[in-house]
């Protein structure tokens, strides 16, 4: 059956959206199915640069048809200014977009609890986004969530949002907080539901009948699998599945649908927010790295933590997702170093490990790296793979052995033609 799913192996900001817009032109759907306005996919079309929150990326082909699917957290307000901003460039998504009715909804008191709940978390904090996300999926967890399909009945819709809200002012005011005015909240609420409510339907029945007609669906995955709630590096993790089992529980399609299993992997490593990092490069060269990679987080603005790639790490991905092939981004970025590392394992008290660890361990690990000859050139200049210098094919084939899957394709620019296949 005709689906595609796509994953991050590392921790987010992979070059995601690049590759979804590169997929698209020979899809008929693209879904979002887990995460939510945490993301940030940036995709670079006509020259002008474009950063997609909730949206699925491979919409920018006007053929794509889109969806937000159930195991995405929907925050309205946010989603209607991207709309908004779509439109106003001329790249408008009406008609091609639609909402799953099982979708959990952001609402304004999660933001508030997400920022809350990193001030108490002292110095423990995970550096969320502040995008309401945990808060969110906790209310969805704990069964007192509100759905998109909620908002068809205007009435109830009201009673569900006031409810909530009152149900955190409780705490926040438990806390010496300042409490949340429910109808301030409801305002811009009841005039995002105006204009999505056409918009949300039972996607899960929609995508059935496309694989049913033979239609091509991609399945785009945000954030990346070591920031998976189950798998990652827990507790610095987002709140939900970012692996392959997010995009099956996230769109309500079945494993025997998929047919190939990408993954998007960087050249080398970033992460924003805390957690453990082994390969991170705090001096110099994790500056360098930064600058010329620009290593800024499309949703925050923030600073990424750099380092190198991560064979141990993109092993690890490698297995959980069952992955056919890896898209190697941003190779251009490490061109002109004079050498270039690769993490092959770790050490924990003296051992030798092979595995990526589950706890604590992984902040005390020491990174084994392989040291190997830098490239020069502009990689963007070449016309097909074997056109890179040969440091540069070697370094991909390194990457290849560690992690265990095919680089079948590597990006050398942010362009949209800036990729050689191998
Ligand atoms: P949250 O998802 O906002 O709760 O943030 C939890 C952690 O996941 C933080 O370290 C965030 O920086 C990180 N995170 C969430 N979404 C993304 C993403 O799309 N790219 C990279 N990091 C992310």
């Amino acid at each position: 059956m005709p689906v595609t799913a796509l994953v991050g192996l590392q921790w987010g900001d992979e070059g995601k959206g690049k590759v979804v817009d590169a997929l698209s032109g020979s899809m008929d759907l693209v879904v979002r199915a887990q995460g939510g306005a945490n993301a940030g996919h940036t995709v670079k079309v006509g020259g002008r640069t474009r950063v997609l929150h909730l949206v699925p990326s491979g919409m920018f082909y006007p053929h794509v048809e889109g969806i937000i699917g159930n195991g995405v957290v929907v925050d309205p307000l946010q989603l209607v200014q991207e709309l908004e901003e779509l439109e106003a460039c001329g790249m408008g998504v009406d008609g091609r977009l639609r909402i799953s009715d099982r979708a959990h909804l952001v609402l304004p008191h999660h933001k508030r609890m997400d920022a809350l709940q990193e001030v108490l978390r002292g110095p423990s904090a995970l550096g969320t986004t502040h995008r309401g996300i945990g808060p969110a999926y906790m209310d969805k967890a704990a069964r007192a969530g509100v759905r998109a399909g909620e908002m068809r009945r205007e009435r109830a819709f009201r009673v569900r949002v006031g409810e909530a809200v009152a149900a955190k002012n409780r705490i926040l005011e438990a806390l010496g907080e300042e409490p949340l005015d429910a109808e301030a909240c409801l305002e811009p609420l009841m005039a995002a539901r105006k204009r999505l409510l056409p918009l949300v339907v039972d996607t899960v029945s929609l995508l059935h009948d496309a694989l049913e007609a033979e239609r091509h669906v991609l399945l785009e995955g945000a954030q990346g699998t070591l920031l998976d709630l189950d798998l990652g590096t827990y507790p610095y993790v987002t709140s939900s599945n970012c692996h392959i089992g997010g995009l099956l529980a996230g769109s309500g399609l079945p494993p025997r649908s998929v047919d190939r299993v990408l993954a998007v992997a960087k050249a080398y490593c970033t992460r924003v927010g805390a957690g453990p990092f082994p390969s991170e490069e705090t001096g110099g060269v994790g500056e360098e790295i930064r600058a010329r990679g620009s290593e800024y987080g499309a949703t925050t603005g923030r600073p990424r933590r750099c380092g190198w790639f991560d064979a141990v790490a993109a092993r690890f991905a490698v297995r959980l997702n069952g992955v056919d092939e890896i898209v190697l981004t941003k190779l251009d970025v490490l061109a002109g170093l004079d050498t270039v590392r690769i993490c092959t394992g770790y050490r924990l008290e003296g051992r030798k490990i092979r595995d990526f660890p589950a706890g604590e361990e992984l902040q005390r690990v020491e990174p084994v790296f392989e040291e190997l000859e830098g490239f020069d050139a502009d990689l963007a200049s070449s016309g097909c793979f074997e056109d890179l210098p040969r440091a540069a094919r070697e370094f991909v084939g390194f990457v290849e052995r560690t992690a265990g899957a095919r680089v079948s394709r590597v990006s050398t620019g942010p362009e949209r033609d800036e990729s050689l296949t191998r």
